[in-house]
């Protein structure tokens, strides 16, 4: 998000200004197993609601409890409103408890797998000038980490990529009413709430966290005669940020890199790691170039082709603790996200219908 343009703009001019727009977002995540997998912090279910890709609430099948992840939320709402919250996510832990079934049935699965079954939705919105601008809505269910369902705001009907989706599809889409709730609830309700979070939370959202820049040189494990140069941003906030990898000043195009792409830490932070693969007895300078909005300049870090297998700090700025205890479980949920789950699912809040 906003990061596709600066990259150009920096390989263009190699020039780096971060021109992000003031784009904001609310999502919220669920994710049901179809069986426990006895896991420390993997739960058969669980739900995750994210203000500007942070954790801001939380709820798992074994607490049953929806709980803020943000001290800000936890001044600011009322306990009625984790009341409600904790009802309306258990009657959505029992809803995806029954669909889960009812798809692997469609699917022909059996219980000898884990299957997962996703809903993602959530708005996002620009505020530049004190105008909230509507960017988008997204309301989509994944099974298996491949898209399912979603939602076509436009036209207020529900996109199967599947043949097993069609049946939901044409099931829902008789229900007109059902579609409309869904358009308001993404361009009307979900907005107030998110420009209601970013009111409440703003003084802990106005705070940045710089990268911590690490570089590395070691020999490749297939070819001692090549070196992998990798460089590693990590503890930032927000979530966008610009990384190059540059040979005598000029940026290495990225098929030429191999990517970690943008991985929660888990404590309400960020990393990024990439990598290149150059010859041993190369003589050029390699550094790591890094940009982040809690940066006044880039920071550039040079690779010194002695130091093999080690590696050293070059910049940084202690972070300190945003986000809580959900920390960890939140990494391993993301794993799952990643590995099992290559779309977001999202389905309609507080609908009873079922995929049958
Ligand atoms: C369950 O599905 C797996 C994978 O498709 C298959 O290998 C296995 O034989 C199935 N088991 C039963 C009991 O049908
Ligand atoms: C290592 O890479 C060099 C240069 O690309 C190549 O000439 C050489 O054959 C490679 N060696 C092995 C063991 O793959
Ligand atoms: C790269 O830039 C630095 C700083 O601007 C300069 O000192 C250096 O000579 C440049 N290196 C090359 C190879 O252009």
């Amino acid at each position: 998000m906003g990061a596709a343009p600066v990259v150009c703009v920096v390989f263009l001019c190699g020039v780096l200004i971060p021109a992000l727009g003031d784009k904001h977002s609310l999502y919220y995540i669920y994710t049901a197993l179809s069986k426990d997998v006895a896991l420390p912090g993997i739960y058969e279910f669980t739900a995750l609601g994210l203000l500007n890709d942070r954790a801001i609430d939380y709820y798992n099948s074994q607490e049953q409890v929806k709980v803020p992840k943000q001290d800000w939320l936890k001044e600011k709402m009322q306990p009625d409103y984790w009341d409600k919250g904790t009802q309306s996510r258990r009657s959505k832990e029992q809803w995806f408890k029954v669909n889960v079934e009812i798809l692997m049935q469609r699917m022909r699965h059996n219980h000898t797998n884990l299957h997962v079954l996703q809903w993602r939705h959530g708005c996002e919105i620009d505020e530049s000038n004190g105008d909230v601008t509507f960017l988008k809505g997204i309301s989509e269910y994944s099974y298996d980490g491949e898209e399912f369902l979603s939602f076509d705001i436009v036209n207020m009907r529900w996109i199967a990529p599947v043949p097993e989706a069609l049946p939901t599809k044409r099931k829902w889409d008789d229900v007109p009413i059902l579609n409309q709730y869904t358009k308001g609830y993404l361009e009307k309700e979900c907005v107030d709430w998110l420009t209601k979070f970013l009111e409440y939370g703003e003084e802990s959202l106005k705070k940045h966290f710089k990268p911590y820049v690490y570089k590395f040189a070691k020999k490749s494990t297939t070819n001692s005669s090549k070196l992998i140069l990798t460089c590693l941003a990590t503890s930032f906030y927000p979530k966008d940020v610009v990384m190059s990898l540059r040979k005598s000043n000029n940026s290495l195009p990225e098929h030429l890199l191999r990517s970690s792409g943008v991985r929660p830490n888990g404590d309400g932070t960020y990393q990024l790691r990439k990598s290149v693969e150059i010859q041993e007895d190369d003589t050029a300078d390699y550094d790591c170039y890094v940009t982040h909005r809690a940066l006044s300049e880039p920071v550039i870090t040079k690779w010194d082709r002695k130091c093999r297998n080690c590696w050293s700090i070059s910049s940084g700025l202690v972070g300190g603790g945003i986000g809580g205890v959900v920390v960890i479980l939140l990494t391993l949920l993301c794993g799952i996200i990643f590995v099992l789950i290559k779309k977001g699912i999202i389905g309609i809040p507080g609908s009873k219908s079922h995929w049958n």
